[in-house]
């Protein structure tokens, strides 16, 4: 088991458990921070938007088409702005720094 990284909206830090097969939008919601994930993982809603630390964007899988779109549609996106719905947490990811966006 490993973990992640997450600034919360108010700028603090916490690091929770993830495990291994879970998207990074489940691990969020299981340590009861707001992320909605509307859509369930399907891709479809863009309400698990995060930005990923910029150290982190390039060790991740590029994001699918489907998955850009979905960015496209939200009002303001960031350099390292992902959908945690489509970002599956694996031992390589131990450390994964993610900050929850307003307006997600
Ligand atoms: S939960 Fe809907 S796009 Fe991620």
């Amino acid at each position: 088991m490993g973990v992640i990284r997450i600034k919360d909206r108010a700028g603090r830090d916490h690091e929770v458990e993830a495990v291994e097969g879970w998207r990074i939008m489940e691990i969020i919601r299981e340590h009861g921070f707001e992320v909605e994930g509307l859509c369930g993982g399907a891709c479809a809603c863009a309400t698990c938007h995060v930005e990923v630390c910029e150290t982190w964007s390039d060790k991740l899988h590029p994001a699918r088409e489907d998955e850009e779109a979905m960015l496209d549609e939200l009002p303001l996106i960031h350099p390292g702005s992902r959908l945690s719905c489509q970002i599956i947490y694996t031992p390589e990811l131990d450390g994964l720094a993610v900050r929850l966006v307003n307006g997600a």
